[in-house]
């Protein structure tokens, strides 16, 4: 079968997506159920129709395009990612996958192949933190990862609840029939930019993933007593920022302790209040995220951070509360899936090395409900999270090539 990704007309695609934003170009900001996420989503939508897809939205916005196969019987094989994008990100995050993933079912019509299996192309919702605090929340849904009586106690930035927000956005129906049935897919592969540097470092074209570092976020809140820069003595104060300071630092320590690359750990959020240049802070609140591979070495870095807050809050004689978000187990990948992979590679002369993924993805749930698997492709200098992330027309083209390549191998 001879497959061939139009990569021009994908390029348009991904451009015109990334037209879809709160911030000018080349800022990609499309915060989850906002105007530029309901542009984004009706794009795709129509993008999706126009391959002779079936389209079906659950309550949380989690989108579904299906390609039916020859044999309706069979569980499907689905791909896809998320198109939400965190504020001051660039358009290749999650987008590659989406667009990425209908090229690649594009590219197999037109190669004149039939799925056995229906292949279903997915749109994940929320999958940035962004805005309710917490990743993933379209796929932790899926997988039953997060009761939908949980997820309706999440509020957003502006303090609205999911289920307001989801609505207004014309999402409407019971959260609990977002999970999906036991065995609805049999496979589940997503193609996504590595988010880091290896691949392009060593030269290599596809990472194939073997594991998805299991993350853990938190709120850290330091109260201590605020008062007058000037008239407030040393001794007597109890400066909320210094006690954010010194945690922030134990933060970092904890990480590097484990003495494994695979240990990272960020404040990424920072609020002081009151914020004047001349009032002594009295209260901050901090972001935390901590990640690894191993779960145990993690939950051991997260105890650490905890006692360090204890010594600080003690010394400094303020209070520092700890809000878990989520702390979630890590994904192993599938080995069929990953030798589908590494076989669509060798069979088109694609250079590939198996590795893991430090972002997470939607495949950390899916992975819960379905054999799971990613490809990666390089982006240049590991840059994501930013404007200047990119990855050349022929990356793409070449993890469409391989992900309709497995596709094809997994729905016979
Ligand atoms: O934070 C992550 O790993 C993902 O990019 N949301
Ligand atoms: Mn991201
Ligand atoms: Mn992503």
């Amino acid at each position: 079968m001879q497959i061939t990704v139009h990569h021009g007309q994908l390029l348009e695609e991904l451009k015109t997506l990334a037209s879809f934003s709160s911030e000018p170009s080349p800022v990609v900001t499309r915060v989850v159920f906002t105007e530029a996420d309901r542009k984004a989503r009706a794009y795709l939508k129509q993008l999706c129709a126009e391959a002779g897809l079936q389209t079906r939205e659950d309550a949380v916005g989690n989108t579904f395009f299906r390609w039916p196969g020859t044999d309706a019987t069979l569980a499907a094989v689905g791909t896809g990612s998320h198109i939400d994008a965190i504020p001051n990100a660039g358009m290749y995050d999650g987008t590659v996958g989406v667009l990425g993933g209908l090229e690649a079912i594009r590219s197999l019509q037109r190669a004149g192949y039939a799925p056995k299996r229906p292949i279903e192309l997915l749109l994940f919702t929320s999958e940035e933190p962004t805005r309710f605090g917490i990743g993933c929340l379209g796929s932790r849904l899926l997988a039953g990862a997060t009761a939908p009586g949980a997820a309706q106690q999440l509020k957003d930035t502006d303090g609205k609840g999911l289920d307001e927000v989801r609505s207004e956005a014309g999402f409407a129906g019971q959260l609990e029939d977002v999970l999906l049935p036991v065995g609805h897919y049999e496979y589940f592969v997503e193609l996504h930019i590595e988010q880091g540097p290896l691949l392009e470092r060593e030269g290599i074209s596809i990472g194939i993933v073997t594991n998805i570092a299991a993350p853990a976020s938190l709120r850290m809140e330091v109260e201590g007593e605020g008062g007058h820069a000037g008239a407030l003595l040393m001794p007597d104060r109890h400066d909320a920022l210094a006690a954010a300071a010194e945690v922030i630092l134990a933060v970092e320590a904890a990480a590097k302790s484990t003495g494994v690359v695979d240990t990272v750990a960020t404040v990424g959020m920072c609020d002081v209040f009151p914020g004047a240049v001349n009032s002594v802070p009295s209260r901050v609140r901090l972001s935390l995220d901590v990640r690894d591979t191993d779960l145990t070495r993690r939950d051991r870095v997260l105890s650490q951070i905890e006692h360090a807050c204890n010594e600080v809050a003690a010394r400094r004689g303020v209070r520092v509360a700890l809000e878990f978000l989520n702390a979630d187990a890590p994904a192993v990948s599938d080995a069929r899936i990953l030798d589908a992979i590494a076989g669509a590679c060798a069979a088109h002369g694609i250079s590939s090395k198996r590795m893991v993924s430090r972002a997470y993805h939607d495949s950390l749930f899916m992975s819960r409900v379905s054999p799971m698997a990613m490809v990666f492709i390089p982006c240049r200098n590991g840059v994501s999270h930013r404007p200047d992330e990119y990855a050349s027309p022929e990356d793409i083209a070449r993890g469409v090539l391989v992900l309709a390549q497995t596709l094809a191998e997994l729905a016979g």
